[in-house]
């Protein structure tokens, strides 16, 4: 049986000279891949309590639903700004070039609920960051962060110190 690392496609200076971009849309196109990938992911966290999941657009919607599926949670949505109908809190974070804001709707979460927040990755950590905000400004208690991929050299995880923080696969590299 392959591996989930041998899943992922890593394609040298994508989008730019430097860079090894860490092909998410390979291991979704392979059914095998896919099941290995979110079954990994939950059980890393399979002793944790949580009551809700939380994932942001896009990727993180991708793996955030099938996790509070199969655990029968319910799945809230952190989007990009204007996107949400109804009352909303928001978070701008930096990105490498200017920034950008994320939202939920304001009842997504109820106070003194714990959170598991789900993403496909953490880069430099700053989406991440962002969304333990959005999640604490409601009220909410974020009691860990699950990731498919994490690009350790980028020190993502320093932004998140005391929080628990648990990759699927763990790149040393940028
Ligand atoms: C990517 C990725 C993570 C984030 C990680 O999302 O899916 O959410 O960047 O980077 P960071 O740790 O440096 O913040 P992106 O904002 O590119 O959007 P997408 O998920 O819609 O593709
Ligand atoms: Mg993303």
């Amino acid at each position: 049986m392959k591996k989930l690392e041998e899943y992922v496609v890593s394609i040298p200076d994508f989008p730019e000279e430097g860079i090894i971009f860490r092909d998410v849309t390979s291991v979704l196109q392979d059914a095998e891949g896919l099941q290995l990938a979110v079954n990994t992911m939950q059980e890393l966290v399979k002793d944790l309590d949580y009551d809700v999941v939380a994932g942001p657009e896009s990727r993180g919607f991708i793996f955030g639903t099938p996790i509070a599926y199969n655990n029968k949670k319910p799945f809230v949505l952190i989007r990009k700004a204007g996107k949400l109908p109804r009352e909303t809190v928001s978070v701008s974070y930096d990105l490498e070039y200017g920034s950008a804001v994320i939202e939920m709707h304001k009842d997504s979460i109820q106070p003194g609920q714990k959170v598991l927040i789900v993403d496909d990755l953490i880069a430099t950590g700053g989406t991440t960051e962002a969304m333990v905000k959005l999640v604490e400004s409601l009220g909410g208690e974020v009691v860990g962060i699950v990731v498919l991929m994490e690009l350790a050299g980028l020190k993502g995880r320093e932004k998140l110190a005391g929080y628990r923080l648990d990759s699927a696969i763990c790149y040393q590299g940028k």
